[in-house]
């Protein structure tokens, strides 16, 4: 008999990039040059002081496991960060280091839905939500958000869809693919309805809280602290100190939940590198003010990639705050036929054939679950941003209307 895969790897989508990545090998391959704006990382190396103390470590003998939640003195550092930034106090046995902020997100859903609970997830979403939900059983509930609200859930739409299965709202602030990020105002209205609703979990990804360019991106529970005992804090090391390859991120949560968390944690994976422990600890004991070199390169570049996507046919862009990633609306294309004739419905054929015919990589707003983006990251040198929208503009200058 051939071996079957599981019906639980079965029922995993793949992913939606994926197409489009082995499409671009392809003509890289046939020679086409291929600029992608497609990295979901800063282009910048791991400061130096922070790889110093992982050779240090190494040099020092940690080369056995640490205890599963993660080395006391990092969670030391971790619960001094969450006081500092956050204004929560917590103590280390709220906190369990993963390998990553992916890995806390998944961990963290494993450890509270049950079969059939529904957790709520504001559209564009990160790709990795819907398919977690679903592998620990639970429901996805896609909110669709509007450009002219920035991509953000408003408290209306947020009372609309709970239900007496809701158990979870997942809220990703400085957001990917949008970047735009939720005020202190709008998080306290969307706060005042989780507080009508106490079986509802939330499950707060704060990945690119370094990552902010204009005002601030508050998490939830700084601004409504009392809907922490409910709550799971996601974050990790991968971009605001560009640490994506040594696989660093943690959840804290209420002891009880911790407590979940760690009991997976043990039996899944166990506590991340030993390496990557120590060079987190490096991480939290630099001054913030050593992030400013890199934020202030992502701004620059994030203005350059509005300003030039602002004047392009059929494109609107928002200023995201946040993250490296742009998600202009490209509604005003769809309907439209490249000078190949081929048909342009959706963000999947604007980016499959800017692939094809501009040998410019993209990810399409379907991957995200909204239709009329895409998304651009500005993680990439100002050459090779000013190549791909030099690409981008005359490709959609190509366009012409269906009917022509
Ligand atoms: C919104 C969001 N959350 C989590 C992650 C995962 O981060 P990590 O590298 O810490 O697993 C990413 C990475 O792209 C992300 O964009």
């Amino acid at each position: 008999m051939a071996f079957q895969v599981s019906n639980r790897a079965q029922a995993l989508a793949p992913s939606q990039t994926l197409k489009f990545s082995a499409r671009a090998k392809e003509l890289a391959a046939e020679g086409k040059s291929i600029v992608a704006l497609t990295a979901g990382e800063p282009d910048f190396q791991t400061p130096g002081v922070i790889c110093d103390a992982a050779i240090q470590a190494i040099h020092d003998g940690h080369h056995g496991y640490t205890v599963n939640a993660g080395l006391p003195a990092l969670r030391e550092r971790i619960a001094h960060k969450i006081s500092r930034d956050q204004g929560l106090e917590v103590g280390i046995d709220q906190i369990v280091v993963s390998n990553g902020a992916k890995q806390s997100i998944g961990f963290s859903l494993l450890a509270t839905l049950n079969p059939g609970d529904e957790v709520i997830i504001p559209t564009p979403f990160w790709v990795s939500y819907p398919e977690m939900v679903r592998f620990a059983e639970g429901t996805p509930i896609f909110i669709r958000t509007s450009y002219e609200s920035a991509y953000k859930l408003n408290p209306e739409q947020l009372k609309q869809a709970i239900t007496p299965k809701t158990r979870g709202l997942i809220l990703c602030s400085p957001s990917n693919p949008t970047g735009s990020c939720y005020t202190r105002d709008e998080l306290l209205e969307l706060a005042d309805v989780l507080r009508a609703h106490p079986n509802v979990m939330i499950y707060s990804d704060e990945i690119y809280e370094y990552l902010v360019y204009d005002g601030e991106a508050p998490s939830l529970f700084t601004v409504a602290p009392d809907l922490f005992e409910r709550g799971i804090i996601i974050n990790g090391f991968s971009k605001g100190f560009a640490m994506t390859g040594w696989r660093l991120g943690y959840m804290v949560a209420p002891v009880e939940i911790a407590k979940g968390l760690a009991k997976i944690q043990s039996q899944e994976t166990s506590a991340p590198s030993t390496i990557s422990q120590y060079a987190g600890i490096a991480a939290y004991d630099l001054p913030l003010s050593e992030l400013d070199d890199m934020k202030q390169t992502f701004r620059t570049r994030r203005d350059k990639v509005v300003d030039r996507l602002q004047h392009m046919k059929g494109v609107q862009c928002q200023v995201p705050q946040g993250a490296f990633y742009v998600f202009p609306d490209i509604s005003g294309l769809l309907g439209t036929k490249t000078a190949y004739g081929a048909t342009i419905e959706s963000s999947t054929d604007f980016c499959m054939e800017a692939l094809e015919h501009a040998g410019l990589g993209m990810v399409p707003g379907d991957a995200f679950g909204e239709p009329n983006g895409i998304r651009l990251s500005f993680a990439a040198s100002d050459a090779h941003l000013d190549e791909a929208l030099q690409r981008l503009e005359t490709f959609i200058e190509g366009l012409s209307p269906m009917s022509s």
